[in-house]
């Protein structure tokens, strides 16, 4: 047995997950008074957000001019028009507030010689409704996703958040319709704890480590999304997954897009600049669905490097100084990892798994909906990476999830705030809370035979990643399908070696497995039902988009047949559907 009660604990607020969404979330509701917990499997300054790299996007015109129009415009073209506009006109309205008050807390963002925020280009970001690139991304050299982690999380230390670091959420407290808390397992001891609470934020980020090539950390395993739809919740747009074009070859680790918004380029195996056939206005600068398939049609016609199965980045003519002051973490990246020197030689590059579209369905205020009517679950929040807003549609810009987090963590903050002013501490379902978790664990603790999980992990990311990456058909999906079942027919037998309560990390990632395969079959249902192409979701025997039939949202639910597919419409305000080209 894993202990024999749980732990409770008693909180207005809490958050789950402490990346960028999570701390600024929190940052809200403690400056309000709210008493919050954030809860974390990893200690807060490892959170995935560290890891973002080239910048946040606003319209602050600091280098030319620019509009939160055009941001809007950009970031609705760039995800091929499956954005709900209302949410898009919030996200490029409040960037630039978001960006200045980042500033007063204390971020160390990159200068100009007069002392404002420094801005360079990203991909998809544009003048004038996509006449040519414009700076629009804030940044803090190469990492400015630490930095936006490490300010977040003083500012909290500051405001008395209070932190349970190294605890699995494992279970999410559904009851009558209303969220009333979390189940947590603490690493350190096995001991299980019961967060009663009016208001729950899922801000878990993505779940990259579905794919072989990944940019993610190995933490990524979508573990509030399925614990979200093991309850009921429906998934929204999981069939659009993004590919960054520029993984490190072989190892998926990130080179920013920023290497190329200063001015790096792409080169095919043959030395040509490639882009020019592919994106002519915008170049190596076009959204990365864009750039991700230009480069797996070089590989496929033969033109990758040595005719293998990557291309060149190359940044070395921008001159020592600008490498050492803008690029310095992925330079030493490729110095490290692939033994080349970018002062004078390419990198070789592939595109990555990056980040999911789709998630848990919200509306603006980050409140959870469970329908295609959009009806709320009453003090369920979700935000970032594992929530479906939708801002990003079928494709995200560069820099704008950095945004995403922050201008919709804060604004769930602000809402659980006013929620749990107004509502009493929900009672806990009756007898033992944790009873269920506690009978999932144990029992995969005491079973002596069976599969070791990381076989299962192993197989799914090899399926997902040969099968259903930038390009899918039909052939490949139901492949893709059929190993899917298989596999979560295997994890009703799987092992875990390790028998102990004192860190056992075995023991959760066979957990985060099982989290990966609900995942994935939700992924290759949505994206065979999906008979079209739009975004990332590229599909070779249906290549035109098709706004008759699929100018709108999946929503999948878990059914004991498989995920159930429902649709809801597209919010579009400002922008119709037009061809996207670049
Ligand atoms: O390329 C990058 O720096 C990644 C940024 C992003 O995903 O927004």
């Amino acid at each position: 047995m894993l202990d024999s009660g749980p732990v409770i604990h008693e909180f207005d607020a809490v958050i789950v997950g402490a990346g960028g969404a999570g701390l600024y979330a929190a940052l809200e509701l403690a400056r309000d008074g709210v008493p919050t917990a954030v809860i974390s499997k990893l200690y807060p300054t490892r959170s995935h957000t560290g890891a973002a790299q080239g910048g946040i996007c606003a319209a602050l015109g600091n280098q030319e001019e620019d509009h939160w129009e055009w941001h809007m415009f950009d970031t609705v073209k760039g995800g091929d028009y499956l954005v709900d506009q209302d949410a898009a006109e919030i996200l490029a309205r409040e960037a630039i507030e978001t960006v200045i008050e980042l500033e007063h807390l204390g971020l160390p963002f990159n200068r100009t010689p007069d002392g404002r925020i420094d801005q360079r280009r990203f991909g998809g970001h544009t003048r004038n409704f996509g006449e040519a690139p414009v700076r629009r991304a804030c940044y803090a050299a190469d990492r400015t996703g630490h930095m936006i982690l490490q300010t977040l999380y003083q500012q909290c230390i500051k405001h008395g958040v209070r932190f349970f670091d190294e605890y699995h959420v494992v279970d999410l407290l559904v009851e009558d319709g209303l969220s009333r808390g979390v189940v947590a397992y603490r690493l350190a001891d096995g001991a299980l704890h019961v967060f009663r609470s009016k208001a729950v934020l899922l801000a878990t980020g993505g779940f990259g480590r579905m794919f072989r090539i990944t940019s993610n950390a190995h933490t990524l395993t979508g573990d509030g999304l399925a614990l979200a739809y093991r309850r009921g919740v429906p998934l929204e747009d999981m069939e659009f997954y993004q590919f960054h074009p520029t993984g490190l070859a072989g190892l998926g680790v990130l080179l920013s897009e920023a290497a190329r918004g200063e001015g790096g380029i792409l080169l095919n195996g043959k030395g040509e600049r490639f882009m020019e056939r592919y994106a002519p206005t915008l170049l190596d600068l076009a959204p990365r669905d864009v750039v991700s398939r230009a480069i797996y049609q070089e590989i496929r016609a033969g033109r990758g490097v040595d005719g293998k199965d990557y291309v060149w980045l190359d940044v070395h003519h921008l001159g020592r100084a600008v490498i050492d002051e803008k690029l310095p973490d992925i330079t030493d990246f490729a110095r490290i990892y692939q033994g080349v020197e970018p002062y004078t030689q390419p990198v070789g590059i592939q595109p990555t798994a990056h980040y999911a579209m789709g998630g848990v369905p919200t509306d603006v205020t980050a409140r959870v909906v469970i329908d295609e009517r959009n009806t709320p679950l009453p003090g369920l929040y979700a935000a970032g990476e594992c929530a479906c807003v939708s801002v990003h549609g079928a494709n995200r810009l560069g820099t704008n999830s950095l945004l995403d987090i922050l201008v919709f963590g804060r604004r769930a903050g602000r809402d659980m705030a006013r929620f749990a002013r107004s509502t009493e501490l929900p009672e806990l379902p009756a007898g033992d809370p944790a009873e269920r978790v506690r009978g999932e664990l144990d029992a995969l603790r005491s079973r002596q035979e069976g599969e070791p999980p990381a076989r299962i992990r192993k197989e799914l990311a090899d399926v997902m990643m040969d099968d259903v990456s930038v390009f899918r058909t039909e052939e490949t999906l139901r492949r893709a399908q059929g190993v899917v079942r298989e596999l979560k027919e295997r994890y009703h037998r799987v092992r875990v070696q390790d028998g102990g309560v004192r860190f056992n990390q075995d023991l959760l990632e066979v957990r985060e497995v099982g989290y990966l395969l609900d995942i994935a079959e939700v992924t290759v249902a949505a994206a065979l039902a999906r008979q079209e192409s739009r975004g990332a979701h590229y599909r070779e025997d249906y290549p035109a988009r098709d706004d008759t039939n699929w100018l709108k949202h999946s929503l999948a639910s878990r059914s004991d047949g498989g995920p159930l597919l429902r649709y809801k419409p597209v919010t579009i305000t400002r922008f119709t559907p037009k061809p996207r080209t670049y």
